[in-house]
Formats: structure tokens, sequence, C-alpha cells
């Protein structure tokens, strides 16, 4: 297939693309930075910036079978000041517009929209269990996902297939919230952030890269898909397991108020949780290699992965 890939340059989108390429498929990553990026093991990917996504539309998606769309300011690398919030929004909002206005423009229309939101659509932890049925929550996230869903719902108009992939904590060791976890605890320093016994819903990033292959060619699904592994924990048992896999202890708890005053609203995103099931992938027969915690921590810092 060929597929367009944006934001393929962060964290998620470099997995998802050297999975791709693994398996033939050709890729066009949209950029903002089409100089920098990274080096893929083989060369069949091209690299675009959004202008030319624009301006020449049908060269660049010609014979285009999917766009997948994964761009978007990072969340937690700094404080949700009002500005910071705008960049958070406009860098989902309007890039998921532009790639649908580019699906408008063409005259062979792409068959599927893989595009990114998140769990935090469902809002805080009340101690309900969210599937893809449950309504949108409240706070800052949840109303940044459901505006970011209505763009890419909009391709649906141009009979493209849509999916909004309601994506966990993402675990990796190249990237997201374990690579800044990690150092603490590698400093015999880690501990679950208070109070501890909220929820993790996470997802192995090598699931999350099959899933999106896996939605490729899966055509009765659309709308909403939640993307977490079937064993939700919490954060005590998230950090207990970390520790484990690093050898390493899971004392220092951190404390809500120290967050508070370092992160501002931004730790409300980490003090708070949400247990969400992946039910419609599981009811269509999605199968997980890593569904359990241990095993995806093993795989990622056991004596077996270094
Ligand atoms: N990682 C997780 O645990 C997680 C969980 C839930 C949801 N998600 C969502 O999944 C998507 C991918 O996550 P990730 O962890 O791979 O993120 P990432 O590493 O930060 O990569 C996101 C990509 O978005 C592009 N980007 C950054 N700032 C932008 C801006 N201001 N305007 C337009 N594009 C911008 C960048 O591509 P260029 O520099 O090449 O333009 C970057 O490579 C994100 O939208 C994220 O919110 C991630």
């Amino acid at each position: 297939m060929k597929i367009i890939v944006a934001g393929g340059t962060g964290f998620i989108g470099h997995h998802v693309c050297q999975h791709l390429i693994q398996n033939q498929h050709h890729i066009t990553v949209v950029s903002r930075n089409s100089g920098q990026v990274r080096t893929h093991s083989s060369q069949d990917m091209t690299i675009v910036d959004w202008e030319t996504l624009t301006k020449k539309t049908e060269q660049t998606t010609e014979g285009v079978d999917a766009f997948i769309n994964l761009a978007g300011a990072p969340i937690a690398d700094a404080r949700w000041t009002s500005s910071r919030k705008q960049l958070l929004v406009d860098s989902r909002v309007e890039t998921t517009r532009r790639l649908v206005e580019a699906i408008g423009r063409v005259s062979v229309k792409p068959r599927v929209l893989i595009n990114a939101s998140g769990i935090g659509f469902y809002g805080i932890d009340d101690g309900v269990t969210m599937s893809e049925a449950s309504p949108r929550g409240e706070g800052f996230l949840a109303e940044l996902c459901e505006k970011w869903e209505y763009e890419a719902h909009r391709a649906m108009e141009l009979e493209v297939q849509v999916l909004c992939v309601r994506i966990g904590m993402v675990l990796g060791s190249d990237g997201g919230a374990l690579s800044k976890m990690k150092t603490p605890f590698k400093l015999f320093a880690g501990g679950p952030v208070s109070p501890g016994t909220q929820k993790i819903s996470w997802i192995h990033v090598h699931d999350l890269t099959r899933l999106m292959m896996w939605l490729l060619d899966t055509p009765n699904l659309s709308g909403p898909v939640n993307a977490v592994a079937p064993q939700c924990v919490s954060m005590n048992e998230f950090c207990k397991t970390l520790g484990h896999a690093l050898h390493r202890p899971s004392w220092m708890p951190v404390p809500k108020f120290a967050l508070n005053l370092l992160l501002g609203e931004l730790s409300e995103m980490l003090t708070t949780g949400q247990h969400v099931v992946p039910h419609k992938i599981m009811q269509e027969g999605f199968h997980f290699m890593y569904p359990n915690l241990e095993q995806a921590l093993q795989s990622l810092f056991g004596e077996k992965s270094s």
C-alpha cells in the first residue's frame, strides 16, 4: 500500500513507519522539518513538508491508499499556559484539517484515515470503566480530543473510512512517558505519583504499531477505537512492575502537591487515571502480543532486551 504518515518523525510515528516499511508498504512522511527526518533501515520512504502536501496534493497523494495522522505538539512537555493549550489544540486540529482538505482535493480518494486521539477523551477516573461507547469527559484534554476527532470525522463525508485511535500511555524504551519515568528509577529514586490508586491504561508500542497495520485491513470498524492493553493496572502496580524490570525499588512516592506546584493543571493527567478497555478491537479479534504489563516491561528493559 501507499500510505501518508503525518507526524511520522515522532516516537510512535517512527515505530509505525518502520513496521510499515518492513511489511513492504511505501511511506510518505509529512513533516514540518522534512530535512531532519530520522533515517529508516529501508529507503522506501519519501518525505514532504505540509506546504508540498497542500500545493501539490495530486502529485503527493497519487495512488495513496491510506492516511495516518500522528502529528501534534507534545502534551506533557510544558505547563499548560493558555498559549501552550492553544498550540496543543492547533497542532492537532489544524493538521487534521489540512489532511482532510488534501483528501477532499484528490480525485481518487484514499480508503482510510487513521487519526490519533487519546484516552484523555474520557476525562478523569471516577471509578468507571470506559469503552468507546462512554461519553466525553470533562477537562482540557477531553475537549481537545473531541475537536480533534471532529475534524477527522469530516473525511467520512468524502466516503473515507475514519478511525480515531484513542491511545493510552504508550510504552517504549525510546520515547513517551517511560523514557522520562525510567531515569529516577535508575537513580534509585523512582516511585508512584500519589495517590497511587489511579488507573493506568497503557499499550506496548509494538502492539500499537501492529494495531495500526491491522486497522488498515479492517473495514468493519469506524469511529473511535481504544488503543490500550486489556490489562489496566494501578499507578502503584505500574511502578512496582517497572522497578522490577529495571532491578530497582519503587519506593519514593511523588506527592500530588509537589507535582501541582511544578506542572500546574498538567499534573492532573498524572494524579488521576483512567480505566479504559479496548472493547471494539477485542470484539473484532485483534490479538495483543503484550497483554500483560510484566511481559511488556520485560521486553523493553529485561535482560534479553539489553
Ligand atoms: N505517546 C503517547 O503515550 C500518546 C498517548 C496518547 C496519544 N498520543 C498522540 O499520538 C500522537 C503521536 O504521539 P508521539 O508520542 O509519537 O508524539 P511525538 O513524538 O511528540 O511526535 C509527534 C509529531 O508531531 C509533529 N509535531 C510536533 N509539534 C507540532 C506542531 N506544533 N505542529 C504540527 N506538528 C507537530 C512532529 O513532527 P514533525 O516535527 O516532523 O513535524 C512530531 O514528530 C500525538 O498526537 C499524541 O498526542 C500519544
